[in-house]
């Protein structure tokens, strides 16, 4: 197999065979002193498929190669038919401290892997690691030890994931190449099948922060990443889901583990608790734990109310290694020694956020990471106090931001200020579900 010929045929918009992408995904995943090939073909590679695309069948056939290039998790030995459910990127955006716990108490197990922050969005692993002793790194067989025991457990990837995705998506993020829909596809599904979940529902972010910006490109990516599954032999759906604004108010770690807690106790309503239930309702109809989303949504509610949600999360923190007292007191959590509001320059109505401008003002604060050896600081981040529709007052708080110091939380409130659009006439609430996406069909909502 020759990859300049590989390279010349996607340059020239012809389709690869199964052999020719099997040939470059395994020269992905090993690296050039190994006898990987040369990462500047591959990036070649990459800019010849972000400009002339891949059909239907080379993206499965891409995703499958990628899923197999590393360890496939085998989740066999836990009883029942183990649900996952993956992001594909927000601004506090913690849903799956809500569901993993809520899903769990309704009897379907979660055994999730999740990543890191990087970026302007959050990283679920380095949220639960503001909770003091929270060991994110069990073995294997904990792992599976733990589903099988309590229902649910969060873990960081395991390091031979996917090892092709990690040298095209490193790639990816140096050749402008990131923005492609078979590439995120692949990227995104080869990971969620190597973790082994027989079922899994996707929440495919839109809007301002999100991957796609149209709702019509992320029903596109969604779709495609719908098909890949079904055809791979996976029960997988996705939903559709907005991110023109942060979906919960909180943005920061140890902030969105409180916020997280709040909805659990019944303390919090609002959109953070609209997209849980859902997500968490499609989770039980996979897993077989309901009919269809009105029980499913049911269950889930009843498991919020009666505490079963919290009490099952406070498990995994103590089996996790964690404090548990966060949970039913909150202050436990890492706190920022600067608390400040950030007042609204002048009267209007919220038109508009700049979602990444407010992801990034966090990471600059040090909730987040600019290279990957970043240490995060747990406590720093902010609370939004205003949706995209709310009337404010000159003065008023947009946010409750919380600094490591005066300097950092000065810089975050004029960030936010400069992130949060405002005008003189009336606007509409954003729409929070826009869709639903199965193989069969597209429901818009
Ligand atoms: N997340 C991924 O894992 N891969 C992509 O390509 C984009 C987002
Ligand atoms: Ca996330």
């Amino acid at each position: 197999m020759n990859m300049v010929q590989i390279i010349e045929k996607k340059k020239l918009g012809q389709a690869l065979t199964a052999e020719e992408i099997g040939f470059f995904v395994k020269g992905a995943a090993k690296s050039e002193e190994d006898g990987g090939l040369p990462r500047y073909q591959l990036a070649a590679l990459l800019m010849a498929i972000r400009l002339n695309g891949m059909d239907r069948e080379e993206t499965k056939l891409l995703t499958l190669a990628m899923t197999h290039s590393g360890d496939v998790v085998d989740l066999s030995s836990i009883p029942g038919i183990p649900v996952d459910k993956h992001s594909t990127g927000g601004v506090g955006d913690t849903t799956t401290l809500v569901l993993a716990p809520l899903v769990a108490a309704c009897g379907v197990p979660v055994a999730k892997m999740s990543g890191r922050g990087l970026g302007h969005t959050g990283g679920t692993l380095d949220k639960l690691e503001s909770i003091r002793g929270f060991d994110v790194s069990l073995s294997q067989e904990r792992f599976l030890e733990q589903v099988r025991t309590i229902g649910c457990a969060v873990i960081g990837q395991t390091a031979n994931l996917a090892p092709a995705d990690k040298t095209l998506y490193a790639l990816r993020d140096v050749t402008a190449t990131v923005d492609s829909l078979p590439l995120i596809a692949s990227s995104i599904v080869s990971k969620k099948l190597a973790s082994g979940a027989q079922a899994i529902v996707l929440d495919v972010k839109t809007g301002a922060g999100a991957l796609m910006h149209t709702t019509e490109d992320s029903i596109a990516l969604a779709q495609t990443m719908v098909r890949i599954g079904c055809d791979a032999g996976r029960n997988m759906v996705a939903l559709v889901t907005d991110m023109g604004e942060p979906l919960g108010s909180h943005v920061g770690n140890a902030l969105e583990v409180k916020e997280a807690i709040d909805v659990l106790a019944g303390r919090t309503q609002g959109p953070l608790l609209t997209v849980a239930l859902e997500l968490g309702a499609r989770m039980l109809v996979l897993g077989g734990a309901a009919k269809d989303v009105p029980e499913g949504k049911a269950k889930m509610e009843a498991a919020l109310h009666s505490g079963a949600g919290l009490a099952k999360l406070k498990e995994m923190i103590i089996a996790q290694g964690g404090d548990p007292t966060c949970c039913e007191d909150v202050s436990a959590l890492p706190q920022a020694p600067v608390v400040v509001p950030c007042p609204a320059t002048e009267n209007g109505y919220i038109a508009a956020m700049d979602t990444v401008g407010l992801g990034n003002a966090a990471q600059q604060m040090g909730a987040g990471r600019t290279t990957a050896e970043d240490v995060i600081d747990p406590a720093v981040g902010f609370v939004m106090q205003v949706r995209i529709g709310d009337r404010i007052a000159a003065g008023e708080p947009l946010a409750i931001v919380h600094a490591r110091n005066e300097v950092s939380a000065r810089e975050a409130v004029c960030a936010i200020q400069r992130c949060v659009q405002l005008t003189g006439v009336p606007v509409a609430p954003c729409k929070l579900i826009h869709a639903f996406v199965s193989s069969e069909s597209v429901e818009r909502l």
